[in-house]
Parts: C-alpha cells; structure tokens; sequence
C-alpha cells in the first residue's frame, strides 16, 4: 500500500469517526441518502434530517412512491433543494431497475450523484477502489503534496489509492479534512502525515490551499406579502426551477401598491399593511434582500385559491416543505 495511504488507514483506525449514522451498513440506500445529504453540508446539521428521511423511507421503494412535495417537506432547511428533487428522481430509477447499480460509471450516472459523490457511495457500499475529491481531501492533498487544481488533484488522488481497505482509506480522507487538518488552525500535532507535510515544511498552511479569488457577489431584492387572515396564512408554490424550486413562500408582490396588487392577483382586500424586518440570506451565487410585508386581510374574494397557491393555517405551513427564512418568518408571527 502507498505510504500515504498506509498512514491514513492506521490512522482512521484509531482516530476516525465510527459512530456515524450511516456507518457500520453496506446497504446503498443509507449511504447514498447520506452522501448526498452530506453535499456542501456538515455532518451535525445532517444528522437529524438523515434520520427522519430514513424513519419516513426507509428504503427505496418507500421513496419511489413519495411525492415531491413530501421529499422537500423532509428536506425543508436543509438547503439546496435540487438534492431533493434529483434524490426522488434517482430513486423512482432505481426502483424501476429494481436494484442499486455497483459500478461507478452507473452510480455516477444518477441524478444529483458527482464524481466524488458516486466513488464515495461505490468505495462504501461496494468496496470499490475509486477516488473522491470533496472539500476535505482537497484541502489536504493541497497541504500534504502542495499540488493545487481540479486536474492534477484528480490524478494524485487515482495514484494514492490503495489496493485495499478503501473503505477505511475513503473514510480517513474525510475524517482528517474534518477534524485534524481543517481550514484554520488545523490541529497538525494530531496529524498522521505532518512528517511528510509540504506546507508545514514550507510554512505555508495558510496559503494552502489557496483562497479563491471571490468577486463580490450580486445583491438581489424581493417583496415578500405575509398575508395574514383568521391565523391563516398564503402560500405560494415556487416554479419547480430557479431558487427554492417547488418549495412553497409567500407571494412575490411590489413594494408599493399592495392593495391593490392583492385584489388584482390574489383574490383578497387587504385592510392594513406593515414593513417587517428585513431579511438578509446568502446562496452560492447571489444575496438576497428580502422585503416582508405583513397584510392583515379584511375579505377573501372568489376564487380564494388557484393551482399552487392555498391558505394554510400558520402552524402548519411552518411545517411545510417551505425555504428557512420563510420558517423563520412564520415562527415569529405568533
Ligand atoms: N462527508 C461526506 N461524506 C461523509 C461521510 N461518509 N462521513 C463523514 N463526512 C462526510
């Protein structure tokens, strides 16, 4: 076994996480809903909604037959809601296959599931030898070797691989991007590999792996109308692409001239309206301002409600597969 990989395996050994939810099982299903999960997120905040998604679907014909609207009910705060809808996706495929796929090729052909995604789920789950490049083992292939960059990265990992325990070796990658070499302050004393450590040799643990270069992001605005009737409130179905796709929020509205915009397009007088806080939510791409405007209704017209837009009594909608700023919202109207 390379070097490398030979200290990894010893050390996840004993120093690795083992405790895991979705450790200690081969079965496909658990860790293909972790690692997704687990995409641009931490293990803590996973934890909970793995296990609630597995208490409700327990395996894959379970979410074959979900709809979307409960997938993302289940996924609601979690973040990154094309995991949700790619998942059911996947799901209603491997259904009608009738089994998971073991091959790498056929794994990362799913919906939702990259390349560091599918060789994680066909090292775990199959023992396949195959390399991941998430987050963590970027950053310590970057320390470790001092080699930056998707290409060369994505060749280095193939070399180190080892011809067994790929499981382990998988794992330890993981585990020591997580807890020993972390992006600030890694605890090197704790480290397997600080020996042969290219930015500790070179003084460079701060530069490696390098800060992307960040273009400030865009700012983008939005009217939200919380509009509140008898401890009910409207919601809206969000188009099923774009930000928060199918989710459910408040109707979009202008700033001003909302009474007159609520008769028009949501059937309903509004007898007064007040500025909320706003508030401020960051994506990958953008950030976003939002503008809540909170309506108290005076008369509900005909047709109360239209396709993708109902009324819903304020506990449940904070129940609803609904964004976190929208739960956020309804939690502090009571
Ligand atoms: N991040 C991605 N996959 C993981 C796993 N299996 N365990 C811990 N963290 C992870």
């Amino acid at each position: 076994m390379p070097d490398f990989a030979q200290k990894l395996v010893l050390w996840q050994r004993r120093h690795g996480r083992h405790g895991l939810p979705w450790q200690g099982t081969r079965d496909p299903y658990r860790i293909w809903l972790s690692e997704v999960m687990l995409q641009q997120t931490q293990v803590a905040a996973v934890i909970p909604y793995y296990e609630r998604f597995l208490a409700r679907f327990p395996d894959f014909v379970a979410l074959a037959g979900a709809s979307e609207d409960e997938v993302l009910r289940l996924w609601s705060g979690l973040g990154y809601y094309a995991r949700g809808r790619n998942l059911l996706r996947a799901a209603r495929e491997v259904a009608k296959a009738g089994r998971f796929p073991d091959s790498y090729e056929e794994i990362h052909a799913l919906p939702g599931v990259g390349p560091s995604t599918a060789a994680a789920i066909a090292a775990f789950a199959f023992g396949r030898r195959a390399a991941i490049l998430d987050g963590n083992a970027k950053r310590v292939f970057a320390r470790r070797f001092g080699v930056e960059g998707d290409k060369a990265q994505w060749a280095l990992a193939q070399k180190l691989l080892p011809a067994r325990a790929i499981e382990t070796y998988t794992q330890a990658l993981m585990d020591l991007g997580a807890t020993v070499c972390t992006r600030t302050r890694p605890a090197c004393e704790r480290c397997p590999v600080a020996k042969d450590c290219v930015a500790r040799r070179e003084g460079r643990i701060d530069e490696l792996p390098a800060a992307r270069k960040r273009k400030p992001l865009p700012l983008k605005h939005a009217t939200w109308l919380v509009l509140l009737y008898k401890g009910s409130v409207l919601l809206e179905r969000r188009p099923g692409s774009g930000i928060w796709g199918g989710l459910w929020g408040f109707p979009g509205g202008p700033e001003k001239g909302v009474r007159d915009f609520c008769e028009k397009n949501l059937s309903c007088t509004v007898a007064k309206t007040r500025r909320m806080p706003v508030i401020e939510h960051g994506f990958t791409h953008f950030r976003l301002n939002i503008q809540p405007i909170r309506c108290n209704v005076g008369k509900i017209l005909p047709p109360a409600e239209a396709p993708g837009r109902i009324w819903m009594d304020v506990e449940d909608a904070a129940h609803a597969a609904i964004p976190a700023p929208v739960r956020t919202l309804l939690l502090g109207l009571a």
